[in-house]
């Protein structure tokens, strides 16, 4: 698919922006989460996947405390979900970002895929392995994508790359950029893999 692979040939829409499990979309489709640490640059990638500014961005961390939900191509809900772990964050403040996000993840019937972003320009903080290990616990299926490459050099992006996936046990890496696009192509074929794996009529029904 071309670089700005949503401009073209589809459409993503705003749906909603959720405080609580109450404010979830009560349609079924296939989701692709996005999840991270504050500022890890989640937005932006859900910016650069599909070709739009829907999604608010800021060098501010802790921009996005809410669960907003995009359509696309009437298809598949992305999911920008709340970062985590960030420092200024009073102790009440996250928990209720837990509370939010195991709702999302406990409630949701057709979760397809977690892309978990990670910094390339650093190794994953001990919050990135937990948060990875929360996920095993869930079965949720996970990508890991690491952000910002375009401040990397290509020597630099090689030996980031190879360290971040040690740390999370030898999973593959993909590096992207939502300056350069770099990478965009290879998350949106898992995406594309990923929300067509899932049969949420199946999955509901059996609920
Ligand atoms: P929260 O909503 O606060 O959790 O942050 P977020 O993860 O959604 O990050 P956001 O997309 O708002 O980006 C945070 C900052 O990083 C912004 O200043 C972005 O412009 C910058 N940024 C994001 N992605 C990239 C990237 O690939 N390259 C560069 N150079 N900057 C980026
Ligand atoms: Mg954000």
């Amino acid at each position: 698919m071309p670089a700005n692979i949503a401009g073209s040939i589809s459409q993503a829409e705003f749906v909603v922006s959720a405080v609580s499990a109450h404010d979830f979309p009560r349609e079924t489709l296939p989701e692709i989460a996005i999840a991270g640490r504050s500022n890890v640059g989640k937005s932006s990638l859900l910016n650069a996947l599909t070709g739009t500014s829907l999604a608010r961005t800021s060098s501010t961390p802790g921009k996005t405390r809410m669960i907003n939900f995009y359509r696309f191509q009437r298809a598949f809900f992305l999911v920008d979900l709340p970062g985590f772990g960030y420092a200024k964050v009073p102790k009440a403040e996250s928990r209720k970002w837990k509370q939010l996000v195991n709702e999302y993840f406990e409630r949701r019937p057709a979760i397809a895929l977690v892309i978990h972003l990670v910094d390339s320009r650093m190794n994953p903080t001990a919050l990135d392995l937990q948060f990875a290990r929360w996920l095993d616990h869930l079965g949720m299926p996970r990508l890991i994508v690491a952000t910002k490459s375009d401040k990397l050099s290509g020597r630099e992006r090689d030996v980031q790359r190879r360290a971040i996936s040690e740390a999370f046990g030898g999973e593959p890496v993909i590096l992207s950029s939502a300056v350069t696009g770099a990478g965009s192509k290879e998350i949106w074929k898992r995406v594309a893999d990923a929300a067509r794996s899932v049969n949420p009529r199946r999955k509901s029904s059996e609920q």
